[in-house]
């Protein structure tokens, strides 16, 4: 039995693990549940061009739970721009970690399904693809080559690409899209709660000039030996070497019977190469004892570095903002978070898309298989049809044949008219 004792001390650690799970900061979180509409704002973008597109409030053709709705993209060839607003904060010395749902049902072949976390006053109204953004994030596809998380830092007016590949998730199921910028300058990316790349923002982002460069000063040294192989000093050209002829004269040619030399000139045997001949000579090649490798400048403290500690800092974030162009409607948004709290965020996932994945999975099984056995009976029918098509065929064969000759009669009368 435990002492009285070491429950106590059991309680009380079990208080503060529930105390740190609440300690979370949440500054924005969006189920998309009933309301929602009066959280986010549509944009009138594009829509005096009649090039807006409408969202959809639904779960999907294939989910985990039909009650657990999100946004979707619902007309093809739109632009699409929502966002909403949250009471504005500083990630200055807080970990920032920007967090949602994204499913692409089309069968995506271009488009992106990435999020904007947008600062300072924006006309919700107007947002859209040039309204400056301070961070975006999310996967993007576009045929075989752009397969990819997009995790776009915006420092003054200028916005800077991760320079890391990484690969996003291209089928028709829920992903979870994490990414968390902390206050030592980390960052991480997460795809269904687990790390797909991790580093630093000086060495991952060109945002501020690199640390160290090469020494443009630098030259090599005369005596640097950097040739990997020299020749061998052993190595001696045989003698005679050089005498040995290319070509020979072909010892088993034979003067022809009809040669007439008074006609045809003197005969000389023709030539062929010289087996004995191996080409210009070459000594053997052997490592150089004295190579010291490929000569490298040595690193220096780039002058045009000026640290910014607060590289990571964005200090006036308000909004959260969707802003796409869809060829092929179908993406869907859920779960949108931003928060202060990495644990908190993986939580979330688990909760949602962790708990309905495995009956997502099959629902989507059960809609391809139906939609096969569609394609099957389809083409089934379309034999039908074709037959049905062969004997249209011969019908209007006949048919335009009489037409042909109606018309013919028609001309007739035509010139009777004119006549
Ligand atoms: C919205 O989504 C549902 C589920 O996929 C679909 O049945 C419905 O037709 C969609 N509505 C529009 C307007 O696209």
């Amino acid at each position: 039995m435990a002492s009285p004792r070491a429950n106590l001390a059991l309680l009380s650690l079990l208080s503060l693990s529930l105390f740190l799970t609440i300690s979370a900061e949440v500054f924005f979180e969006e189920r998309f549940e009933d309301g929602w509409e009066n959280r986010w704002v549509k944009s009138d973008w594009k829509k005096d061009e009649n090039m807006a597109g409408e969202w959809n409030f639904t779960s999907g053709k294939w989910n985990g739970d039909a009650n657990d709705k999100g946004i979707q993209t619902s007309e093809d060839y739109r632009f699409y721009a929502i966002s909403a607003a949250f009471p504005e904060f500083s990630n200055k010395g807080k970990t920032l970690v920007f967090q949602f749902n994204v499913k692409h049902e089309q069968k995506l072949d271009c488009g992106g399904g990435y999020m904007k976390l947008l600062s300072d006053d924006v006309d919700q109204k107007k947002f859209g693809g040039d309204t400056p953004y301070s961070i975006m994030f999310g996967p993007d596809i576009c045929g075989y080559s752009t397969k990819k998380v997009h995790a776009i830092l915006t420092k003054g007016d200028k916005n800077h690409l991760i320079k890391k590949d990484v690969p996003c998730e291209t089928d028709q199921l829920t992903h979870v899209y994490t990414f968390i910028l902390r206050p030592d300058a980390t960052y991480s990316i997460l795809i269904d709660n687990t790390e797909k790349q991790t580093g630093s923002l000086y060495s991952d982002w060109d945002i501020l000039p690199p640390k160290k460069i090469k020494d443009p000063e630098a030259k090599k040294p005369e005596d640097w030996d950097d040739k990997e192989y020299i020749d061998d000093p052993e190595d001696k050209k045989p003698e005679g070497y050089d005498d040995i002829p290319q070509e020979i004269v072909d010892s088993e040619a034979k003067k022809p019977e009809d040669w007439d030399e008074s006609e045809d000139g003197e005969w000389t045997a023709p030539t062929v190469p010289n087996p004995e001949y191996k080409g210009p000579w070459t000594a053997k090649q052997i490592k150089n004892p004295n190579y010291k490798g490929k000569w490298k400048a040595p690193m220096i403290d780039n002058p045009d570095f000026k640290d910014d500690p607060e590289i990571y800092v964005y200090p006036k974030l308000k909004y959260v903002g969707i802003e796409l162009w869809q060829v092929k409607s179908g993406t869907m948004f859920d779960n949108v978070l931003v928060c202060d709290d990495p644990d908190y965020a993986k939580k979330l996932a688990e909760e949602t898309w962790g708990k309905q994945k495995e009956g997502e999975k099959a629902a989507f099984d059960e809609a391809e298989k139906k939609k096969e056995e569609e394609e099957k009976d389809e083409a089934g029918e379309s034999d039908e049809e074709k037959e049905d098509d062969e004997a249209d065929a011969e019908d209007s064969d006949k048919d335009e044949k009489a037409d042909a000759e109606a018309d013919a009669d028609d001309s007739d009368d035509e010139q009777h008219d004119e006549l």
